[in-house]
């Protein structure tokens, strides 16, 4: 039989509500502990959510032997420093998206992975849906004919006052939070890494962005544009244009269970429907599956290391105000 691989979650940040569900679900994982950096906070989040240990601390959470996995939902600016300290106290760990906020920071991740022998994945869910899966079969197939621009957009409305997306010093801007969606998706379809990117963006108080639109080309002739933003209804879309054909992706990010793509070829709409399956799992099972199977991660942490390369250009050219070649 597997080994049950136990987690435990670091902080109590929002985003936990949807791994709980997953963690609870796999029959390979188990939820065993909550870390806040208030014993109070954790007692109360573990109560509520029928977590059997709770720390007063994120260090009494690495030091508990019995955790196999940690997720690391911090805010951005601590996803490198708490991931380094997870690896190396024997972790395996799921750190959420944007990996790290630079280059040195993902290359020390990289490092610290190698040398304990753990596994860390970054934690982008959408990757894992099959709706993905299946955009990409078609992009594959050649059916859209030769593909000349991938457009897309994720967008809503920041309403949590004080909230780290809004400071810079802690990862803050649209870009880190969303517009990594959009970018990571292009250079999935293209299945290579931009040659030039342009960006501009509409500063917030703190000095990130509000809102950011860029574009990218690539080597082989692809284009691509996108939008992220705080300030705009919730927005999400992708939309990839061939020579024969445009297919249409309107819930790339967030697949439900059962979701929809559109094929256009010479005007006609025609409906792909995919039976899917809960968004936050595959990311779950991903990760056991390179833990218990040793099998090759669907995220490799280059791909991870370039989509942090390409949102760093894409903030340098909206600094400067001119293009960045890569
Ligand atoms: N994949 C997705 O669908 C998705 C969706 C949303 C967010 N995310 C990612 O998940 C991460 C967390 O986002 P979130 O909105 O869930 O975070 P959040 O609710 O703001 O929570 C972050 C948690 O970090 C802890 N923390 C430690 N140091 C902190 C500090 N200096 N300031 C504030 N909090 C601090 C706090 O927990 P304690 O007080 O318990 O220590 C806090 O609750 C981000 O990296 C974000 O990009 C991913």
């Amino acid at each position: 039989m597997e080994k049950l691989l136990n987690w435990g979650l670091l902080s109590t940040a929002k985003i936990n509500q949807a791994l709980i569900k997953p963690i609870n679900a796999s029959k390979r994982t188990r939820l065993l502990a909550i870390a806040s950096r208030s014993q109070s906070s954790a007692d109360a989040y573990a109560r509520e959510n029928k977590i059997p240990r709770a720390y007063g601390s994120y260090e009494a959470l690495l030091a508990d032997p019995e955790i196999d996995v940690i997720y690391n939902p911090l805010p951005n600016h601590l996803h490198a420093e708490w991931t380094i300290k997870a690896l190396r106290a024997g972790k395996h760990v799921l750190c959420e998206k944007p990996i790290a906020l630079t280059l040195a920071e993902v290359d020390e991740m990289i490092a610290a992975a190698k040398e304990t022998g753990n596994v860390l994945a970054e934690a982008f869910m959408y990757r894992h849906h099959p709706q993905t899966l299946k955009v990409k079969e078609i992009v594959d197939s050649g059916v859209l004919g030769k593909i000349q621009l991938i457009k897309g957009a994720f967008t809503f409305t920041l309403d949590r006052e004080g909230n780290f997306r809004q400071i810079k010093e802690m990862g803050g801007g649209s870009i880190w939070d969303v517009g990594c969606y959009p970018v990571s998706y292009a250079r999935m379809i293209v299945g290579a890494e931009p040659v030039e990117v342009f960006g501009w963006q509409v500063e917030g108080p703190s000095g990130s962005d509000d809102s950011f639109i860029g574009q990218m080309r690539f080597a082989n002739g692809v284009h691509a544009q996108f939008d992220s933003g705080f300030k705009s209804p919730s927005r999400s879309y992708i939309e990839v244009v061939g020579s024969d054909a445009v297919l249409k992706i309107p819930s790339p990010f967030k697949p439900r269970k059962n979701s929809e793509l559109f094929l256009v070829r010479d005007e006609v709409e025609e409906r792909i429907k995919i039976t899917g399956t809960e968004l936050y799992l595959g990311e779950v099972e991903d990760i056991c599956d390179s833990i218990l199977l040793k099998k090759p991660q669907r995220i490799p942490l280059e791909d991870s290391r370039e989509n942090i390369a390409v949102l760093l250009s894409f903030i340098e050219s909206a600094d400067k105000k001119k293009p960045v070649l890569l």
